[in-house]
């Protein structure tokens, strides 16, 4: 790293010269009644902003961007803050995992396009965290991601409530016939009570965590709630450090290595986190160039403790992790697992940032020597249903199930599905093996978060709250169950999940990391040769694109023309 000037900064190239370009730039700064004084020779900080009225997670983001200027002018830089396409979970169709990586190349091109020195990314619902660290990572600024935080715990007559993870909990019991149409809207209005993400251990508060362990927070940023004090002066102090960052030319591949993506993925598998995590780390540590596969999940998860007591594994919800130490305190715990010489946003170690933590409820976050789980946080299967493997979270399941084999029921579709389900003519029982196909990355396409297949109606008036579920889709990570999801390569590019049949008998044993189907090679190669691709719905647009470049879940699916750290040229000033 070396130390910048200001005629080497970035946008010295915009601001700085005596010619007709800059006059040009300089005289719409002055439209926006900026005097030279607020950017000349300062650096010039990006804050890409998610907020939007599509996404109710980071309504409070417009205030938060405030915060980092105010930040960032107390550290003499001068900021920008830019919009950037929100990935409203709730409300994009047909998933925002067919988005990540655009908003990726949007952070990135807006990022290399503008005078911009170095960034702070807000973001915090689900796929914008991995999409704006993605882009980050490519452009290699200096960059700091500051995180939406949770929101408060869910209420219902005086129950907690977490996002997601109590959903399918009631939802199942409407289903069942256990919970009324007035009791049902009063858990509608009590389970999401602030701005912020969802507050179990899902996808969101999995991957805040994987920026701040992979050294793109500050300490202990991922696990305050939105609406707490400490967030807008957390976003104060990100706004002053970023500016300190582009002086001393701090950029994200100086933080990353191999050492600091095996720190994430213990630190996912510690929290028990989102089996999401898994595709966007594969992806995130593809753009700093540096290959990771399904195997480092598993070797990792076979040695690394659950600590973190969390829905939707466990027992308690973010707010309660806040009070309890957060990240910092799960990181400290976990220190003997980590390489705590790993560098972060700081300038300082992982382990001189967690130095002084401490754990106050060790019921919520564990030591190694009391652990929740002692490992299994995230599992690899691999098989003849799943050759390049799939992804199972063993602690979320039924311990009864993770050894069990049972007949197929197959549906083509996730509208085959909703269709068929609660028939009670379906031939299935609480042994049956629920399978969805055509619903990976191509064939739904996006991916979406199909995989916690419902419970047959006429099963759960049975009692039955659990069967293993495969698919090729993805599980959001509130929600929890024997699912086992990104079967890999998906059934729409033939991969062996095309080629089951209602009535095969599946075998799942996740100890031995199997996943098989109990079919004969012949007969297998008989259907292969009978099956036939499908068409894509796109003709036209970001879908033909996003059709023809995605890779499969097993390798993160980027676009295959954005991995890597193949430099990019500068934009020329004319
Ligand atoms: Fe935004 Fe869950 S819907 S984090």
């Amino acid at each position: 790293m070396s130390q910048k000037t200001a005629k080497s900064l970035r946008s010295y190239r915009w601001f700085g010269p005596d010619d007709l370009r800059s006059f040009g730039h300089r005289s719409r700064a002055a439209s926006m009644g900026c005097i030279q004084a607020d950017y000349a020779g300062k650096p010039v900080i990006g804050i890409i902003n998610t907020w939007s009225d599509a996404n109710p997670c980071h309504s409070h983001l417009r205030e938060r961007a405030e915060a980092v200027k105010r930040g960032v002018w107390q550290a003499g830089g001068f900021p920008m803050e830019m919009p950037a396409i929100t990935l409203g979970e709730t409300f994009q169709k047909p998933t925002t995992m067919m988005y990540r990586n655009l908003l990726a190349m949007e952070a990135e091109e807006l990022l290399r396009s503008y005078p911009v020195d170095g960034c702070v990314l807000l973001g915090g619902c689900d796929k914008t965290t991995p999409a704006l660290l993605m882009g980050a990572i490519s452009m290699n600024l200096p960059a700091i991601f500051v995180p939406a935080g949770p929101m408060l715990r869910g209420n219902w007559h005086g129950q907690i409530l977490g996002s997601g993870s109590d959903v399918m909990k009631y939802w199942a019991e409407r289903r069942a016939g256990n919970i009324d149409q007035q009791a049902w809207l009063q858990i509608e209005e009590g389970i999401a009570r602030s701005a912020g993400t969802c507050m179990t251990m899902g996808t969101a508060s999995t991957m805040t965590s994987v920026a701040e362990a992979l050294g793109f927070s500050l300490p202990g940023a991922s696990s305050i709630p939105a609406v707490d004090a400490n967030h807008p002066k957390m976003c104060d102090r990100a706004g002053r450090r970023i500016v300190e960052m582009v002086w001393e030319d701090l950029k994200p591949r100086n933080i990353l290595n191999a050492a600091s993506f095996r720190n994430a993925i213990t630190a996912v598998l510690a929290l028990s986190g989102s089996t999401n995590a898994v595709i966007h780390i594969i992806a995130l540590a593809g753009r700093a160039g540096i290959k990771l596969t399904l195997d480092h999940f598993d070797e990792l998860s076979k040695k690394t403790p659950v600590l973190a007591n969390i829905r939707p594994s466990g027992k308690y919800l973010m707010e309660d992790f806040y009070y309890a130490g957060g990240l910092s305190a799960l990181l400290k715990a976990l220190s003997p697992h980590l390489d705590l010489s790993c560098l972060t946003v700081t300038g300082k170690t992982l382990g001189e940032n967690v130095a002084a933590s401490e754990i106050y409820n060790s019921d919520v976050i564990r030591n190694v020597d009391n652990p929740v789980f002692a490992s299994g946080g995230l599992v690899i299967v691999r098989g003849n249903l799943a050759p390049t493997g799939a992804v199972i979270k063993p602690v979320a399941a039924e311990p009864r199930l993770l050894k069990h084999e049972g007949r197929a029921i197959v549906f083509d579709s996730y509208n085959e599905m909703n269709a068929r389900i609660d028939d009670p003519a379906l031939d299935a029982d609480a042994n049956s093996v629920l399978v969805l196909r055509n619903a990976g990355p191509k064939g739904a396409p996006g991916m979406p978060e199909w995989g916690n297949l419902p419970i047959p109606q006429k099963l759960l008036k049975q009692g039955v709250r659990d069967m293993v579920r495969i698919s090729d889709a993805r599980m959001s990570g509130t929600n929890y169950g024997t699912c086992v999801l990104h079967v890999s390569p998906e059934s729409f590019v033939g991969g062996p999940l095309a080629l089951i049949k209602e009535g095969d008998i599946v075998e799942l044993d996740v100890e031995r990391r199997q996943l098989n189907m109990r079919v004969s090679e012949e007969e297998l190669s008989r259907r292969r040769a009978a099956w036939r691709p499908q068409q894509g719905v796109y003709r036209r647009g970001y879908g033909k694109l996003y059709m023809q470049h995605i890779k499969q879940a097993d390798e993160g699916c980027d676009f295959d023309f954005l991995e890597g750290t193949e430099a990019i040229p500068e934009p020329e000033i004319h």
